[in-house]
Protein backbone atom coordinates (compact mmCIF):
# COMPACT_ATOMS: atom_id res chain seq x y z
CA UNK A 1 0.00 0.00 0.00
CA UNK A 2 1.41 3.44 -1.02
CA UNK A 3 0.85 6.66 1.10
CA UNK A 4 -2.18 8.19 -0.06
CA UNK A 5 -0.53 11.80 -0.08
CA UNK A 6 2.89 12.92 -1.44
CA UNK A 7 5.33 15.27 0.42
CA UNK A 8 4.42 18.99 -1.24
CA UNK A 9 7.05 21.15 -2.81
CA UNK A 10 7.23 23.80 -0.56
CA UNK A 11 10.34 25.38 0.78
CA UNK A 12 9.08 28.26 3.36
CA UNK A 13 6.05 30.78 3.44
CA UNK A 14 2.47 31.10 2.98
CA UNK A 15 2.02 28.57 0.69
CA UNK A 16 3.91 25.57 2.82
CA UNK A 17 1.97 26.83 5.52
CA UNK A 18 -1.25 25.83 3.91
CA UNK A 19 -0.02 22.29 2.53
CA UNK A 20 1.31 20.87 5.39
CA UNK A 21 4.42 18.94 4.08
CA UNK A 22 5.14 15.41 5.51
CA UNK A 23 8.34 16.05 7.82
CA UNK A 24 11.56 15.03 6.62
CA UNK A 25 10.47 15.18 2.77
CA UNK A 26 10.54 19.29 2.71
CA UNK A 27 13.30 21.86 2.52
CA UNK A 28 14.22 23.09 6.14
CA UNK A 29 12.99 26.28 6.97
CA UNK A 30 15.60 28.35 6.74
CA UNK A 31 14.85 31.83 8.37
CA UNK A 32 16.90 34.27 7.31
CA UNK A 33 20.04 32.44 6.63
CA UNK A 34 22.05 33.53 3.45
CA UNK A 35 23.78 30.68 1.72
CA UNK A 36 26.93 31.85 2.55
CA UNK A 37 25.81 30.94 6.12
CA UNK A 38 24.42 27.99 5.36
CA UNK A 39 26.09 25.03 7.99
CA UNK A 40 26.17 21.62 4.93
CA UNK A 41 23.49 19.11 5.65
CA UNK A 42 24.75 16.12 8.01
CA UNK A 43 23.03 13.14 8.60
CA UNK A 44 22.59 11.94 12.37
CA UNK A 45 24.37 9.10 12.25
CA UNK A 46 22.07 6.51 14.50
CA UNK A 47 22.74 2.77 15.49
CA UNK A 48 19.36 0.68 15.11
CA UNK A 49 20.56 -2.94 14.53
CA UNK A 50 18.81 -4.89 12.50
CA UNK A 51 17.33 -8.14 14.69
CA UNK A 52 18.43 -11.21 14.09
CA UNK A 53 17.04 -14.93 15.04
CA UNK A 54 20.04 -17.38 16.43
CA UNK A 55 20.07 -20.90 16.05
CA UNK A 56 22.19 -23.89 14.83
CA UNK A 57 25.18 -21.62 15.16
CA UNK A 58 24.55 -19.27 12.92
CA UNK A 59 22.63 -15.88 12.87
CA UNK A 60 19.40 -15.10 10.40
CA UNK A 61 18.58 -11.56 9.80
CA UNK A 62 15.11 -10.34 10.48
CA UNK A 63 14.70 -7.57 8.15
CA UNK A 64 16.03 -10.18 5.54
CA UNK A 65 13.34 -12.84 6.06
CA UNK A 66 10.17 -10.42 6.01
CA UNK A 67 9.56 -8.05 2.81
CA UNK A 68 7.10 -6.43 4.55
CA UNK A 69 9.62 -4.99 7.21
CA UNK A 70 11.15 -1.28 6.96
CA UNK A 71 14.59 -1.05 6.69
CA UNK A 72 16.67 1.92 6.66
CA UNK A 73 19.64 -0.50 5.43
CA UNK A 74 20.50 -2.19 2.56
CA UNK A 75 23.88 -4.14 1.41
CA UNK A 76 25.11 -7.60 3.26
CA UNK A 77 25.94 -8.77 6.52
CA UNK A 78 28.89 -11.44 6.99
CA UNK A 79 28.34 -13.19 10.63
CA UNK A 80 31.38 -14.08 12.09
CA UNK A 81 30.36 -16.31 14.92
CA UNK A 82 33.87 -17.52 16.40
CA UNK A 83 34.30 -13.76 16.97
CA UNK A 84 37.40 -13.47 15.17
CA UNK A 85 37.11 -10.90 12.55
CA UNK A 86 40.43 -8.81 12.91
CA UNK A 87 39.65 -6.46 9.70
CA UNK A 88 37.09 -5.18 7.68
CA UNK A 89 37.55 -3.02 4.36
CA UNK A 90 35.46 -1.51 1.71
CA UNK A 91 36.90 0.30 -1.41
CA UNK A 92 34.05 2.50 -3.33
CA UNK A 93 33.89 5.06 -6.05
CA UNK A 94 31.67 7.63 -4.14
CA UNK A 95 28.60 7.83 -6.44
CA UNK A 96 26.84 11.25 -7.89
CA UNK A 97 24.13 12.28 -5.92
CA UNK A 98 21.08 13.02 -8.19
CA UNK A 99 17.47 13.79 -7.49
CA UNK A 100 15.29 10.81 -7.86
CA UNK A 101 12.78 11.03 -10.93
CA UNK A 102 10.76 7.97 -10.06
CA UNK A 103 8.77 6.96 -6.79
CA UNK A 104 7.03 9.51 -3.96
CA UNK A 105 10.14 11.63 -3.47
CA UNK A 106 10.80 12.04 -7.07
CA UNK A 107 11.54 15.47 -8.45
CA UNK A 108 11.15 17.89 -5.55
CA UNK A 109 13.34 20.21 -6.55
CA UNK A 110 13.79 22.43 -3.42
CA UNK A 111 14.00 19.25 -1.55
CA UNK A 112 16.81 17.53 0.14
CA UNK A 113 18.38 14.07 -0.04
CA UNK A 114 20.86 12.15 0.98
CA UNK A 115 22.48 8.20 1.48
CA UNK A 116 24.73 7.32 3.80
CA UNK A 117 27.52 4.38 2.86
CA UNK A 118 29.73 2.37 5.31
CA UNK A 119 31.56 -0.48 6.22
CA UNK A 120 31.35 -1.31 10.11
CA UNK A 121 32.07 -4.23 12.27
CA UNK A 122 29.34 -4.95 15.14
CA UNK A 123 27.14 -2.17 13.29
CA UNK A 124 24.15 -3.95 11.42
CA UNK A 125 22.83 -6.24 13.98
CA UNK A 126 22.34 -6.87 17.50
CA UNK A 127 24.11 -10.09 17.83
CA UNK A 128 26.63 -8.74 20.15
CA UNK A 129 24.18 -6.76 21.87
CA UNK A 130 23.88 -9.50 25.17
CA UNK A 131 28.06 -8.69 25.82
CA UNK A 132 27.15 -4.61 25.36
CA UNK A 133 29.34 -4.63 22.36
CA UNK A 134 30.39 -1.33 20.70
CA UNK A 135 30.62 -0.93 16.99
CA UNK A 136 32.99 0.87 14.95
CA UNK A 137 32.25 1.85 11.23
CA UNK A 138 33.49 4.54 8.62
CA UNK A 139 31.99 5.69 5.44
CA UNK A 140 31.00 8.62 3.27
CA UNK A 141 27.52 10.67 2.80
CA UNK A 142 26.55 12.05 -0.62
CA UNK A 143 23.95 15.02 -0.17
CA UNK A 144 21.66 16.79 -2.50
CA UNK A 145 20.08 19.88 -1.79
CA UNK A 146 17.74 21.69 -4.45
CA UNK A 147 18.03 24.84 -2.38
CA UNK A 148 21.58 25.45 -3.12
CA UNK A 149 21.98 24.07 -6.61
CA UNK A 150 21.94 20.21 -5.89
CA UNK A 151 24.86 17.91 -5.67
CA UNK A 152 26.49 19.45 -2.58
CA UNK A 153 30.43 18.01 -1.52
CA UNK A 154 30.60 14.57 0.32
CA UNK A 155 31.38 13.87 4.07
CA UNK A 156 33.71 11.39 5.46
CA UNK A 157 33.10 10.30 8.98
CA UNK A 158 33.66 7.35 11.22
CA UNK A 159 32.48 6.35 14.63
CA UNK A 160 34.40 4.12 17.20
CA UNK A 161 32.78 1.63 20.16
CA UNK A 162 30.48 3.84 22.36
CA UNK A 163 30.85 6.92 20.70
CA UNK A 164 27.07 8.26 19.82
CA UNK A 165 28.31 10.82 17.52
CA UNK A 166 30.52 10.42 14.26
CA UNK A 167 33.92 12.15 13.82
CA UNK A 168 34.36 13.90 10.67
CA UNK A 169 37.60 12.86 8.53
CA UNK A 170 37.43 16.75 7.27
CA UNK A 171 40.54 18.36 7.83
CA UNK A 172 43.33 17.06 5.44
CA UNK A 173 40.69 13.94 4.34
CA UNK A 174 38.51 15.48 1.78
CA UNK A 175 36.32 13.50 -0.57
CA UNK A 176 34.88 14.46 -3.61
CA UNK A 177 32.67 13.30 -6.27
CA UNK A 178 33.95 10.41 -8.25
CA UNK A 179 36.53 9.84 -5.66
CA UNK A 180 37.89 6.02 -5.01
CA UNK A 181 38.19 5.87 -1.20
CA UNK A 182 39.21 2.60 1.04
CA UNK A 183 37.93 2.28 4.34
CA UNK A 184 39.79 -0.31 6.73
CA UNK A 185 38.72 -0.72 10.16
CA UNK A 186 41.15 -2.60 11.88
CA UNK A 187 39.87 -4.05 14.85
CA UNK A 188 43.06 -5.90 15.90
CA UNK A 189 44.00 -9.55 16.29
CA UNK A 190 43.53 -11.14 19.76
CA UNK A 191 46.49 -12.20 21.74
CA UNK A 192 47.74 -15.50 22.94
CA UNK A 193 45.77 -15.80 25.70
CA UNK A 194 42.67 -14.80 23.49
CA UNK A 195 41.95 -11.59 25.17
CA UNK A 196 44.01 -8.71 24.39
CA UNK A 197 42.69 -6.97 21.57
CA UNK A 198 45.42 -4.54 19.81
CA UNK A 199 44.23 -1.10 19.15
CA UNK A 200 41.10 -0.19 17.26
CA UNK A 201 41.83 2.12 14.34
CA UNK A 202 40.06 3.48 11.16
CA UNK A 203 42.35 3.86 8.02
CA UNK A 204 41.16 5.81 5.53
CA UNK A 205 42.66 6.60 2.08
CA UNK A 206 41.59 8.39 -1.15
CA UNK A 207 43.17 7.26 -4.48
CA UNK A 208 41.42 10.00 -6.17
CA UNK A 209 39.21 9.87 -9.53
CA UNK A 210 41.14 8.91 -12.14
CA UNK A 211 41.95 4.68 -10.43
CA UNK A 212 40.07 1.71 -11.36
CA UNK A 213 37.87 0.89 -8.47
CA UNK A 214 39.80 -2.18 -7.72
CA UNK A 215 42.46 -1.07 -5.77
CA UNK A 216 46.38 -2.63 -5.44
CA UNK A 217 46.79 -3.90 -2.20
CA UNK A 218 49.77 -1.40 -1.83
CA UNK A 219 48.42 1.27 -3.82
CA UNK A 220 49.59 4.86 -2.66
CA UNK A 221 46.72 7.09 -2.10
CA UNK A 222 46.66 10.85 -2.60
CA UNK A 223 46.36 10.94 0.77
CA UNK A 224 45.61 8.45 3.59
CA UNK A 225 44.82 9.43 7.28
CA UNK A 226 44.76 6.75 10.28
CA UNK A 227 42.52 7.33 13.40
CA UNK A 228 43.64 5.21 16.49
CA UNK A 229 40.53 5.26 18.66
CA UNK A 230 40.33 3.86 22.25
CA UNK A 231 39.49 0.13 22.07
CA UNK A 232 36.63 0.50 24.78
CA UNK A 233 34.78 3.84 25.45
CA UNK A 234 31.57 4.38 27.62
CA UNK A 235 32.13 1.02 28.72
CA UNK A 236 31.95 -1.10 24.75
CA UNK A 237 34.27 -2.07 23.52
CA UNK A 238 33.80 -4.44 20.04
CA UNK A 239 32.83 -8.49 20.03
CA UNK A 240 34.07 -9.10 16.43
CA UNK A 241 31.68 -10.83 15.31
CA UNK A 242 29.78 -9.60 12.44
CA UNK A 243 31.40 -7.20 9.05
CA UNK A 244 28.69 -5.32 7.38
CA UNK A 245 28.76 -3.03 3.74
CA UNK A 246 25.62 -0.80 3.99
CA UNK A 247 23.99 1.96 1.97
CA UNK A 248 22.06 3.09 5.12
CA UNK A 249 18.77 5.98 4.98
CA UNK A 250 19.57 8.12 7.75
CA UNK A 251 17.86 11.05 9.51
CA UNK A 252 18.99 14.53 9.20
CA UNK A 253 20.82 16.02 11.96
CA UNK A 254 18.22 17.93 13.71
CA UNK A 255 15.08 15.86 12.23
CA UNK A 256 16.12 12.64 13.82
CA UNK A 257 12.26 11.32 13.26
CA UNK A 258 12.50 10.36 9.60
CA UNK A 259 15.28 8.95 7.04
CA UNK A 260 16.05 11.62 4.98
CA UNK A 261 14.70 11.33 1.32
CA UNK A 262 17.32 8.74 -0.34
CA UNK A 263 19.15 10.42 -2.80
CA UNK A 264 19.61 8.78 -5.93
CA UNK A 265 23.46 7.55 -6.16
CA UNK A 266 22.46 5.36 -9.40
CA UNK A 267 24.75 2.43 -7.79
CA UNK A 268 27.52 1.88 -5.98
CA UNK A 269 29.72 -1.26 -5.55
CA UNK A 270 32.07 -2.38 -2.27
CA UNK A 271 34.84 -3.89 -2.84
CA UNK A 272 34.94 -5.51 0.21
CA UNK A 273 37.66 -7.45 2.46
CA UNK A 274 37.70 -9.57 5.42
CA UNK A 275 40.62 -10.74 7.36
CA UNK A 276 40.26 -13.04 10.57
CA UNK A 277 42.50 -13.49 13.29
CA UNK A 278 44.77 -15.79 11.73
CA UNK A 279 45.31 -13.71 8.59
CA UNK A 280 43.32 -15.45 6.54
CA UNK A 281 41.09 -13.77 4.26
CA UNK A 282 37.26 -14.55 3.98
CA UNK A 283 34.73 -14.04 1.69
CA UNK A 284 31.50 -12.79 1.26
CA UNK A 285 29.50 -16.03 0.13
CA UNK A 286 27.43 -16.78 3.23
CA UNK A 287 26.47 -13.01 3.67
CA UNK A 288 23.43 -12.32 4.28
CA UNK A 289 21.90 -9.94 1.54
CA UNK A 290 18.96 -7.01 2.91
CA UNK A 291 17.64 -3.98 0.83
CA UNK A 292 16.08 -0.60 2.37
CA UNK A 293 12.54 -0.83 2.59
CA UNK A 294 10.60 2.13 3.43
CA UNK A 295 6.92 2.06 2.57
CA UNK A 296 6.65 6.27 2.88
CA UNK A 297 9.42 6.53 0.07
CA UNK A 298 7.65 3.92 -2.44
CA UNK A 299 8.84 0.14 -0.66
CA UNK A 300 12.16 -0.85 -1.88
CA UNK A 301 14.50 1.69 -2.54
CA UNK A 302 18.04 -0.79 -2.98
CA UNK A 303 18.70 -3.84 -5.12
CA UNK A 304 21.73 -5.53 -3.52
CA UNK A 305 23.52 -8.61 -4.73
CA UNK A 306 26.67 -10.10 -3.83
CA UNK A 307 28.88 -10.46 -6.70
CA UNK A 308 31.81 -12.97 -7.11
CA UNK A 309 31.70 -13.40 -3.35
CA UNK A 310 34.12 -10.21 -2.61
CA UNK A 311 31.80 -7.03 -3.77
CA UNK A 312 28.55 -5.79 -2.32
CA UNK A 313 26.38 -3.72 -5.46
CA UNK A 314 23.47 -2.13 -4.63
CA UNK A 315 21.12 -0.10 -7.25
CA UNK A 316 19.40 2.71 -6.25
CA UNK A 317 15.53 1.39 -7.45
CA UNK A 318 11.99 2.23 -6.69
CA UNK A 319 9.76 -1.26 -6.53
CA UNK A 320 6.56 -2.60 -5.50
CA UNK A 321 7.61 -5.87 -3.95
C1 LIG B 1 37.13 -17.86 12.47
O1 LIG B 1 35.77 -18.17 12.36
C2 LIG B 1 35.39 -18.78 11.13
C3 LIG B 1 33.90 -18.98 11.13
O2 LIG B 1 33.25 -17.74 11.33
C4 LIG B 1 36.11 -20.09 10.96
O3 LIG B 1 35.79 -20.63 9.69
C5 LIG B 1 37.60 -19.87 11.07
O4 LIG B 1 38.26 -21.11 11.06
C6 LIG B 1 37.94 -19.15 12.35
N1 LIG B 1 39.35 -18.86 12.37
C7 LIG B 1 40.06 -18.78 13.50
C8 LIG B 1 41.49 -18.47 13.35
O5 LIG B 1 39.53 -18.91 14.58
C1 LIG C 1 18.63 7.39 -11.00
O1 LIG C 1 19.41 7.89 -12.05
C2 LIG C 1 19.60 6.95 -13.11
C3 LIG C 1 20.54 7.57 -14.10
O2 LIG C 1 21.74 7.87 -13.51
C4 LIG C 1 18.27 6.58 -13.71
O3 LIG C 1 18.47 5.61 -14.70
C5 LIG C 1 17.35 6.03 -12.63
O4 LIG C 1 16.08 5.82 -13.14
C6 LIG C 1 17.25 7.02 -11.47
N1 LIG C 1 16.52 6.39 -10.39
C7 LIG C 1 15.62 7.05 -9.65
C8 LIG C 1 14.97 6.27 -8.56
O5 LIG C 1 15.35 8.22 -9.82
C1 LIG D 1 10.29 13.57 -12.82
O1 LIG D 1 10.78 14.35 -13.88
C2 LIG D 1 11.28 13.60 -15.00
C3 LIG D 1 11.88 14.56 -15.98
O2 LIG D 1 11.04 15.63 -16.21
C4 LIG D 1 10.14 12.77 -15.58
O3 LIG D 1 10.63 11.98 -16.64
C5 LIG D 1 9.57 11.88 -14.49
O4 LIG D 1 8.45 11.16 -15.00
C6 LIG D 1 9.14 12.68 -13.28
N1 LIG D 1 8.77 11.75 -12.24
C7 LIG D 1 7.64 11.83 -11.56
C8 LIG D 1 7.38 10.79 -10.53
O5 LIG D 1 6.82 12.71 -11.75
C1 LIG E 1 42.60 12.91 -14.20
O1 LIG E 1 42.31 12.67 -15.57
C2 LIG E 1 41.89 13.84 -16.26
C3 LIG E 1 41.48 13.44 -17.66
O2 LIG E 1 42.39 12.54 -18.22
C4 LIG E 1 43.04 14.89 -16.24
O3 LIG E 1 42.63 16.06 -16.89
C5 LIG E 1 43.38 15.21 -14.78
O4 LIG E 1 44.49 16.07 -14.72
C6 LIG E 1 43.70 13.94 -14.01
N1 LIG E 1 43.86 14.25 -12.60
C7 LIG E 1 44.84 13.77 -11.84
C8 LIG E 1 44.85 14.17 -10.42
O5 LIG E 1 45.69 13.03 -12.29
Amino acid sequence: MKPATLFTLMASGALAAATPAIPGYSARARGTTTPQQHVPLRLLHTFTPISTVTGKGNSRLFASSSSSKESTKGGAVLALPNNNLSTAQATIRIPAAKMPTAGPTANNTVGEYAASFWVGIDSATDACADSGAGSLRAGVDIFWDGTLGGQQRPFAWYQGPGQAGEVGFDEGFSVAEGDVVRFTLEAGAAGPDGKEVEAVAVVAENFGRNVSRVIRKNAVPVKRVRQVLPAEAGGKRLCRGEAAWMVEDFPLQGRPEFPTALVNFTSVTFNAGVVLDDGKEMDLTDAEVLDIRLEAQGGRLTSCEVVGGAKVRCARVVRDD
